[in-house]
């Protein structure tokens, strides 16, 4: 078969981490009989630079018209002025809402021999495998509404966190069903004690909830929640929250891994709808400080792609190769620098396609 995929290498060492996951693909293609056709676009800063917006109506009606979409990163000092018309984040956010995708799947595993690189106590770490599901196109990033103004006399800034019942109903439901393929568990985290948009999720999360009897649901406040990642992890399993708490939360879930390198992300419209793209990106952000040096862990974005086989692509035995290679590269010892290695992005992606 032949499949389409948008690349969006983006900014900073982006470039350097996607350019290891094509070649992932491509082993993967010649391997399984698959054609996977590239098509690379500018998102982010690069694409302020090239055509003055982070993200234009041609690359967004790319992606669209695409199977699936590998982003690397976007973002650098160089365009960090807080007073600059548009922003390499505006184009990821318009992305984003432009592909509808609206939950973002964040898993969370330890690799055993990468527990010393976490800042908890091995013990903690035991048989942590968290799913974070985000809400990712609505809530306090886009609620309206949104800006600044002069109010008697004062300057005001506003954001609205805004949730409707069938944005809310959606992601729960797709959390439900993920839940339901692993160990049975959801943890609605919201703050209802204080927010009336928490209220209402909590009230469709305990509804959803009855519907489907065979999961448990709990509820849990956010300060509870982040408090929760640190001192029990591997309590929680499936994870489903508003888009602010859960992009605060995948950070702070991130360091048990060891790196934020390591982690992919998925996000989705409908997990089993084929007619919505895919958008797969690794949880790391563009890395100034290292970039252009070839020394980021492509792993990240590697088991990036593997998300996009299974979920866009429905092919999860290539999916699952790519997994249990890049376990078996790490149990290798196979180290990039952030995990206390020397090794580069290529060779670290080299070490993986010997693995396959
Ligand atoms: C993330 C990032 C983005 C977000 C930024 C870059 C806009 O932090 O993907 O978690 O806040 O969603
Ligand atoms: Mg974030």
């Amino acid at each position: 078969m032949t499949y389409q995929i948008t690349l969006l290498p983006g900014d900073g060492i982006g470039p350097e981490v996607v350019a290891e996951a094509v070649r992932v693909l491509d082993f993967i293609a010649s391997k399984y009989n698959h054609t996977f056709e590239y098509k690379e676009r500018l998102m982010g800063g690069c694409s302020i630079d090239a055509y003055g917006s982070s993200l234009t109506e041609e690359t967004l009606a790319d992606c669209k018209s695409s199977d699936a979409v590998l982003l690397g990163a976007v973002g650098g000092p160089k365009w960090d002025d807080p007073a600059a018309k548009d922003r390499p984040e505006r184009g990821l956010l318009a992305l984003r809402k432009g592909l509808g995708v609206f939950a973002n799947l964040r898993p969370v595993k330890v690799h055993p021999a990468l527990m010393e690189w976490s800042p908890l106590k091995p013990e903690k770490l035991q048989g942590v495998d968290i799913l974070v599901v985000r809400e990712l196109t609505g809530g306090l990033y886009f609620g309206w509404p949104k800006g600044r103004d002069v109010k008697d006399g004062r300057e005001r800034a506003v954001d609205t966190l805004e949730y409707y019942d069938y944005e809310v109903k959606r992601v729960m439901e797709l959390a439900f069903n993920l839940a339901r393929g692993r160990k049975k568990k959801v943890t609605s985290v919201d703050k209802a004690n204080v927010l009336e948009s928490s209220r209402l999720w909590r009230q469709i999360a305990t509804r959803i909830g009855k519907e489907n009897p065979d999961i448990e649901l709990e509820h849990t406040l956010v300060d509870t929640a982040s408090m929760k990642l640190i001192t029990g992890p591997a309590w929680m399993d499936v994870v489903v929250t508003e888009n602010m708490f859960g992009d605060i939360l995948t950070d702070e879930a991130s360091v048990l891994a060891g790196s934020m390198g390591m982690l992919p992300s998925a996000s989705l419209g409908r997990i089993d709808d084929a007619s919505t793209v895919g958008l797969y990106e690794p949880i790391h952000g563009s890395a100034p400080d290292i970039a252009g040096r070839g020394i980021a862990n492509p792993i990240g974005t590697i088991l990036s792609s593997a998300m996009l086989l299974r979920h866009s692509l429905k092919l999860e035995v290539e999916a699952s190769a790519i997994e249990k290679a890049v376990e078996q590269t790490i149990t290798d010892g196979a180290r990039t620098a952030d995990i206390g290695g020397k090794l580069t992005t290529r060779q670290m992606a080299e070490e993986i396609i010997q693995r396959l």
